[in-house]
């Protein structure tokens, strides 16, 4: 059944048809559309628009259909235009004249601008749980690990020694952040666009702000134009989703580079993990590295949706059904790759001693030389100098600077005495590490408890 046709003397063309039909993929909102033609019949009865035995009967043919196309006994054909078409044309079919009364007042530009807005704002309340999951695993891995030394990189050069707490203390912010920006965006889309009509309001006496006090919204929309064209949410939110890939895919090359023969920092449990057909020693990180790759799927449904948009006079043009299919695999996407990444977080075996070791054979205390030279009356400058030839001097005999005698050391530069190895050991320079945000156990301690404090809050 179509919506339309009153005017036409031809049949549609099956090709236009096909082209034109959403069916295939808004079936996926049916639950939305019929939320919200329940509280659109509510509130046309409340005002006197239809009776109460209309409304009751729409609102239990309208029960029956969400009932059997749960339970499997109605099948969402893909016959029909969209799932609006549907939806209306199984309710006729059920109840018969009152039927044909869900649509007063009402255009499919408002009931799919709200039917989209209704499945993103659950997707999204879906996506923040999951962040959550994952901002809890990253929790708990750094409350284990405030003392699991490891070097700190710039440029992917060691730099200075950190924590496992801290580098993933790291990721605790932008998982943090991707969450406060999943909560930003429901807060600006949280207005209902129903009763807009097809682009100029209704003549009938609706009660908009009923209809979305019904369907859980701060309030209606103010303009009916800009309701049913509005898709800036969904680019919101697939920005969002974009944050949130580009911070998976970082730490997925993270994962990936800790997992290889060269680091060996982490150990990817074997149900995380997939082999070689030819090479039989081979454990990939086949998950890190389809995190990292789906990124892109998301990047570029933001992309795509931004170019949508770009270019459509007010009010609605059918170029914005384009707003589903991507917006759908971006959603599908990043539900995926967070469980995915949360589940191999969870069974990732840390090598701590591979860590420290690594950490202590690359200079990481460099800079802590150069402090302790500065502590004792050396300016920074030359303190720099001097420390620069004690490494030298160490790449050329193969060894760190914490194997160097004190003679050695001395023939360098005479401020140095035995208390240097304590000044450089991995411990001092973690531990005196105390600014806000540093990776010294005092300061990390503070932020385990400012994120407990976070997550308890949620
Ligand atoms: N399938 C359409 C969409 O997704 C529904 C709205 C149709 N409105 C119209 N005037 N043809 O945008």
């Amino acid at each position: 059944m179509k919506l339309w046709g009153g005017r036409f003397t031809k049949e549609t063309d099956e090709l236009v048809n096909a082209f034109n039909a959403s069916i295939s993929f808004d079936k996926r909102f049916w639950r939305e559309d019929i939320e919200g033609s329940i509280a659109h019949v509510t509130m046309l009865a409340k005002q006197g628009i239809i009776t109460d035995e209309d409304k009751t009967s729409i609102i239990t043919g309208l029960k029956s259909i969400l009932e059997d196309v749960d339970s499997g006994a109605l099948v969402i054909g893909d016959e029909y235009e969209d799932i609006h078409s549907f939806v209306e044309a199984n309710l006729i079919e059920r109840i018969g004249e009152p039927g044909k009364k869900l649509h007063t007042g009402r255009s499919r530009n408002d009931q799919v601008a709200l039917d989209m807005k209704l499945y993103v704002r659950s997707e999204i309340k879906e996506i923040r749980s999951l962040t959550v999951d994952l901002l809890k695993t990253i929790h708990n891995i750094m409350k284990d690990n405030t003392d699991t030394y490891m070097p700190g990189f710039t440029h992917l050069q060691k730099a200075q020694p950190v924590t496992l707490a801290h580098h993933f203390g790291a990721y605790f912010e932008m998982f943090k952040r991707d969450y406060s920006r999943l909560t930003d965006t429901l807060e600006r889309m949280n207005y209902c666009p129903l009763g807009s009509g097809a682009l100029a309001g209704t003549t009938y006496p609706l009660d908009r702000e009923y209809t979305a006090k019904l369907l859980e919204f701060k309030c209606a929309t103010a303009n009916s134009m800009d309701s049913v064209s509005d898709r800036d949410y969904v680019v919101e939110m697939l920005n969002d989703l974009s944050l949130i890939m580009m911070h998976l895919s970082r730490f997925s090359e993270e994962v990936i580079i800790w997992n290889s023969n060269e680091y060996r920092f982490i150990e990817i449990d074997d149900a995380y993990s997939t082999g070689s057909s030819i090479m039989p020693q081979k454990k990939n990180p086949d998950i890190a590295e389809l995190v990292r790759g789906k990124t892109g799927r998301v990047y570029g449904a933001l992309m795509s949706m931004l170019t949508s948009l770009k270019g459509i006079p007010l009010a609605y043009n059918k170029d914005m059904q384009e707003d589903k299919e991507l917006t759908f695999d971006a959603i599908d996407t990043v539900k995926g790759c967070i469980t995915l990444f949360d589940g191999m977080l969870k069974t990732m075996k840390f090598n701590k001693d591979s860590m420290s070791s690594s950490a202590r054979n690359g200079f990481t205390n460099a800079t802590d030389a150069a402090d302790y030279l500065v502590n004792h009356g050396v300016a920074f400058r030359d303190a720099h100098g001097i420390v620069g030839e004690l490494v030298l001097f160490c790449i050329d005999k193969g060894i760190a600077l914490d194997d160097m005698s004190l003679d050695e050391y001395k023939k360098i530069c005479p401020v140095f005495e035995e208390d240097i190895y304590e000044a450089i050991s991995m411990k001092t320079c973690v531990e005196k590490r105390n600014t806000k945000g540093a990776p010294g156990a005092t300061a990390m301690k503070a932020a385990i408890t400012a994120n407990e404090e976070f997550l308890n809050n949620l």
